[in-house]
């Protein structure tokens, strides 16, 4: 038997950080995915593969553990252990999902495995780079997992299990992430409501540029819950800007105000860097955005490395191209689909 199950990446346009503590957020779905296949295995192990990453993991199908993880270059070879790369950290999410204890409980799929299953990813999105790739692995596996136990959920249901094995993984995120790679599209993001699809009458010409520096997610909400611990007031007071920019610029994109939009990016920007997520290359990357035409630039995602994100209207190839010369850049297309399974 061999199943297949997919879903898309993440672009934030606004409100990052802010919606870890109760604000709305905007982002959309991009057309890059993580696509896992599950099958009977090869040996009594849960064998995972990222050959994208070069990574290896061996998991024990009755107690759940990671019992080997590694390089996959390496994987066979008699020398030394295999050296753990930063990026071996996505293998937690692959472990908690195949052992979630929500489908346990009411589904029974986590009933240990019962034989081994060899688990692939193949990875579209680059990882840590701020655009979704560990929520887009986290529903990819489960809703394989699911197909493979031949188990039906709800994209709610499912949503809510990889914010569930983020949480466990991270220790603290939001669900949004999870909520994109789910339902795909174009996201004004509320706490009460969810994901509420935004139909924009502007065109959004939008380009990423990302660092060879990852940022770590769950590090730097830490990072952002100190710095509030530290200076409640003003921390507060610029989240509760940062909510009032995300709703302007929600009514921005509907009303089709281009420089508006733009010009919410770039205050937005600048209260992410206060919240101390900035780093020197993404700045870099944001004032060559900016230099090349982009009348909105910010960080997308959590920052401390990763990702920025450019709203360039009429200047799409420039952007792309003067970004190109500084750091690795690609045009966004919005996906309209989520979770394929
Ligand atoms: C990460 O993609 C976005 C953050 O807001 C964290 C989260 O929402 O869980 C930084």
């Amino acid at each position: 038997m061999k199943v297949r199950a997919s879903a898309p990446g993440k672009a934030i346009l606004f409100g990052e950080h802010a919606v870890v503590y109760g604000k709305p957020a905007i982002a959309v779905a991009v057309d890059k995915r993580a696509i896992v296949t599950i099958q009977e295995g090869h040996d009594d192990n849960i064998n995972i593969k990222i050959p994208e990453l070069d990574i290896y993991g061996v998991i024990n199908p009755e107690t759940g553990l990671l019992t080997e993880k590694g390089l996959l270059s390496l994987q066979n070879t008699d020398s030394e252990l295999s050296p753990v790369p930063y990026e071996a950290g996505i293998l937690e999410y692959i472990q908690k999902a195949l052992f979630n204890s929500a489908i346990s409980t009411n589904d029974k799929l986590n009933s240990t495995w019962t034989h081994g299953i060899d688990l692939d990813v193949d990875l579209e999105i680059p990882i840590g780079a701020g655009l979704g790739s560990s929520a887009a692995i986290t529903v990819a596996t489960l809703a394989a997992a699911a197909r493979y136990h031949e188990k039906q959920f709800s994209p709610e249901k499912l949503a809510k299990m990889a914010h569930q094995v983020e949480l466990d993984v991270q220790g603290s995120a939001s669900p949004l992430d999870t909520t994109l790679s789910t339902h795909g599209g174009f996201i004004y993001f509320t706490h009460q409501n969810g994901g509420m699809m935004i139909k924009p009458t502007l065109e959004m010409p939008l380009v990423v540029g990302y660092t060879a520096e990852p940022g770590n997610t769950g590090l730097l909400i830490k990072k952002v819950r100190k710095l509030c611990s530290h200076h409640p007031d003003i921390i507060n007071t610029i989240l509760n800007t940062i909510e009032d920019i995300t709703n302007q610029a929600r009514d921005a994109i509907i009303n089709g105000d281009e420089e508006k939009l733009g010009e919410l990016m770039n205050i937005n920007q600048g209260l992410l860097d206060a919240l101390g997520v900035n780093t020197l290359e993404l700045s870099n990357l944001i004032y060559h955005a900016r230099q090349a035409g982009a009348i909105g630039s910010k960080i997308t995602g959590a920052g401390g490395g990763g990702s920025i994100i450019a709203y360039c209207p009429h200047k799409t190839q420039e952007v792309l191209e003067k970004l190109n010369t500084v750091e690795n850049a690609f045009k966004v297309n919005i996906s309209s689909e989520g979770v394929k399974w």
